[in-house]
């Protein structure tokens, strides 16, 4: 691999680096996409990879589709009590959310949330995504837009809106403190302005706390906030504001910025592969294994951290009670011990339902159906409506070692 830029700095070629000091945890890595070839060479040379030195500090690297699927389904050795990115949570401001709990507060309050994205309350939101998809598809421009903005952003935005059952004209909040709250240091973003954030997010908690007060005397319903308040397990939630909160945001991001960057993910690859549009448009039953070979491809999480809660001897390396332990969900997509080919993206690919974007265990997504809802309404929509979606230059990326994504993907759509 040559030298890819980035920003003015430059990428070095991974084999030129000491193996036991890679680091594979900094943004610009994955700003400039240059990260496939640095997790190669993991997965070849050190597949469980000790880091002595980052930005975060120490951390295991877990590179394989095989050992990562061992760490993830075993939450007794690996924990996820308080941190689930590499970058440790500022300790002055604890926002304890269940993604960042062990059991039983977990599963209490994993519970509690759930019934809003389970299959009974699908079939209700099916018919009110198609509304918003296709009055976003009818109005599209003629000309170039960004789709990131214009279709991903603001589909993903509509259907937050509809779970918390707010209005959607306070949509675009959401979408603002979604990106507050990724815009973390642990993700591996430098300059910060850690008070800048926080204020957002306390602006976020006196809204969704007036919204809680309103819920509690009405009758549940089955919008996120009405089923925490209502539920024996987290109806106390309120008492510690800072808790709400971070329940709050793990709703509002996990729903957002991935399932966003999923959507985008699709049109840049439908272009990249003309063969896949094709084979789609002459054969629409294909757009659920699409959007699970999208979904692998794009991998929207990069990473998830567990913390050793003990000494673990995990094949052959001796791993430290406190240790940070990161899965490369990234990697592990395109192990090609699993894959075969895995960095083909191919629409019809058998085991594409395999892919490890969602993650495995008692963490493993909760929203995983509704977002794949999402993205399969979008693209049925989509063929009826386009002969092509056209991207223009080169797209934008998010820099970031957890949200892999896109800030900008100029299109123009060729109407039937
Ligand atoms: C957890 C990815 C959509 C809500 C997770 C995890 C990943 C993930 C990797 C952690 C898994 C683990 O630690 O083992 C994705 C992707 C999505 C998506 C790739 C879309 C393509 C959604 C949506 C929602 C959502 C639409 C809700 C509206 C959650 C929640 C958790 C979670 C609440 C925490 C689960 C737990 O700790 O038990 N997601 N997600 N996600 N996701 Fe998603």
């Amino acid at each position: 691999m040559g030298q890819a830029a980035t920003g003015g700095m430059k990428i070095p070629d991974p084999y030129s680096l000491p193996l036991e000091t890679l680091d594979v945890s900094k943004a610009a890595l994955f700003a400039a996409d240059a990260h496939g070839e640095y997790f190669r060479r993991l997965r070849q040379e050190a597949p469980i990879h000790y880091c002595p030195d980052s930005m975060h500090g120490p951390y295991w690297s877990i590179t394989t589709y095989e050992d990562i699927m061992a760490v993830d389904t075993n939450h007794a050795d690996f924990s996820s009590q308080d941190n689930i990115v590499i970058g440790d949570a500022p300790e002055d401001f604890i926002t304890p959310m269940f993604i960042a709990q062990d059991p039983p507060i977990h599963d209490d309050q994993r519970k509690a949330a759930q019934p809003a994205v389970q299959r009974p309350q699908l079939i209700v939101l099916e018919p009110q995504i198609r509304d918003h998809v296709c009055d976003i598809l009818d109005n599209l421009p003629d000309g170039e837009f960004n789709w990131v903005d214009t279709v991903s952003r603001e589909l993903t935005s509509r259907m937050l809106a509809t779970l918390f059952d707010i209005p959607q004209a306070d949509r675009y909040k959401l979408t603002e403190w979604s990106d507050v709250a990724t815009t973390a240091e642990g993700a591996g973003i430098e300059d910060v302005d850690a008070e800048a954030r926080q204020a957002e997010l306390m602006e976020c908690l006196q809204y969704f706390a007036t919204l809680w007060g309103e819920r509690a005397q009405k009758p549940p319903q089955m919008d996120f906030v009405s089923l925490l308040a209502h539920n024996p397990n987290t109806k106390d939630m309120m008492c510690n504001p800072l808790e709400f909160l971070g329940n709050l945001m793990l709703l509002i991001v996990g729903g957002n910025d991935t399932t966003r960057n999923s959507i985008s993910a699709g049109v840049v690859q439908m272009d990249r592969n003309p063969a896949e549009w094709a084979k789609l448009k002459a054969d629409p039953s294909l757009i659920p294994n699409m959007v699970a070979e999208t979904i692998r491809f794009q991998t929207p999480l990069g990473h998830m951290r567990r913390t050793a809660a003990r000494d673990v001897e995990f094949k052959g390396h001796k791993i430290r009670e406190g240790d940070r332990v990161v899965m490369w969900y990234v990697s592990g997509n395109r192990d090609e011990a699993f894959w075969g080919d895995p960095d083909v993206y191919r629409i019809d690919r058998n085991e594409a339902r395999r892919h490890m974007s969602f993650g495995f265990g008692i963490h493993r997504c909760m929203g995983n159906r509704v977002g794949e809802m999402q993205l399969r309404i979008l693209w049925e929509e989509a063929l009826k409506r386009f002969d092509r979606i056209e991207v223009i230059g080169e797209p934008e990326r998010v820099s970031s070692n957890f949200v892999m994504g896109y800030e900008e993907v100029m299109t123009r759509v060729h109407r039937k």
